[in-house]
């Protein structure tokens, strides 16, 4: 019983990593709002069923769970999502911001639509529930904040320029959070996991190596995420915060995060010219090279 007497938010919990998510903490004593808005992998429509099938589950087995539909990609849907745990459970202990869609499209054809609906789901949505969960956690001085991003933003992938941006954008707020609401004992920390789900179901196989990556995340459970995603809710993970986590089936992967590795001063100052002598021979050894996921993952899972 790691989550014994807190009380959890969990968006997107309807389905997929979500959805297992809110099943391992409710088992593991939580009190769970469970919140989905239903709709299509795009973000389109809504069908409330989906979180109530997920509550039904929860208290079927023993636990305690209420539904909530709004949307994350709003203020007023954030507030009223965590005013769901309040009204319903007294106080929120632990948010995880989980709920995605995507929208893949490579950039010389991405309409303005694709870009709004993605930043507005993950970036926007993250940050409409943590800014409402956060006074409440820096009175009580306890929190734990989970934020959902993906290596398609930390590495790289191809038509999810739109993904990619809100993705690696929730790793600098993480870190920003983290150092925010440090001294007031609410941890933040990110995922980049890896599962196979319908979002996942959606990305073309326009390469070998999409084809090659979706083969291996097809052999991936959803029910993989959730393990790790609950000892970082807990009091004992108290002490981790602002990481960057992966999970890949039993692999647990802990992400570096960018560091100056190369410096050139010049006293004189810099021109373009001088720059254009001096950066071939003194940085271009360094330089990151362009990779995908795959490029950096491309051995088999453990499955
Ligand atoms: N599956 C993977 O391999 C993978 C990889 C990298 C990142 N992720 C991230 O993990 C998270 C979970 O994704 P998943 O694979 O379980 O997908 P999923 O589609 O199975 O679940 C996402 C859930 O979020 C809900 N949702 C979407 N927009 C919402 C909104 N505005 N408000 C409330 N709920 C909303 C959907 O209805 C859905 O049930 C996402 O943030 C996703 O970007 C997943």
């Amino acid at each position: 019983m790691m989550l014994k007497d807190r009380v959890a938010v969990v968006t997107g919990a309807g389905r997929g990593i979500g959805r297992s998510m809110a099943l391992l903490m409710a088992k593991e004593g939580a009190k769970v709002v469970v919140n989905d808005l239903g709709g299509a992998e795009d973000g389109t429509g809504s069908d409330q069923a989906v979180a109530t099938q997920v509550v039904k589950e929860i208290t079927d087995a023993g636990g305690e769970a209420v539904d909530n539909f709004d949307t994350v990609a709003t203020w007023e849907g954030g507030h009223n999502i965590i005013k769901t745990a309040i009204d319903n459970f007294g106080k929120i202990d632990i948010l995880v911001n989980n709920a995605g869609v995507l929208r893949d499209r490579m950039i010389f054809n991405m309409t303005e639509e694709e870009w709004d609906g993605v930043m507005e789901v993950h970036m926007k949505g993250t940050f409409d529930c943590t800014r409402a969960a956060s006074n409440y956690m820096k009175q009580q001085k306890y929190g734990r904040v989970i934020n959902f991003s993906s290596t398609s933003g930390i590495l790289g992938n191809y038509g999810q320029s739109n993904y990619g941006a809100a993705k690696l954008g929730i790793v600098g707020f993480t870190r920003n959070c983290a150092l925010d609401m440090q001294r007031y004992g609410v941890t933040f920390n990110a995922i980049a996991p890896f599962a196979w789900t319908r979002l996942i179901g959606t990305i073309p196989e326009r390469t070998e190596e999409d084809k090659q990556r979706l083969e291996k995340i097809k052999r991936m459970d959803p029910g993989h995420i959730a393990p790790l995603v609950t000892y970082l809710a807990s009091e004992e993970a108290g002490e981790i915060s602002g990481q960057v986590f992966g999970v890949r089936a039993k692999e647990i992967i802990l992400f570096s995060l960018p560091r100056p590795v190369r410096t050139i001063h010049r006293a004189e100052g810099w021109d373009p010219q001088s720059i254009a002598d001096v950066i071939p021979g003194a940085m271009a050894d360094s330089f990151s090279p362009l990779v995908t996921t795959a490029d950096i993952f491309p051995y088999e899972p453990l499955v």
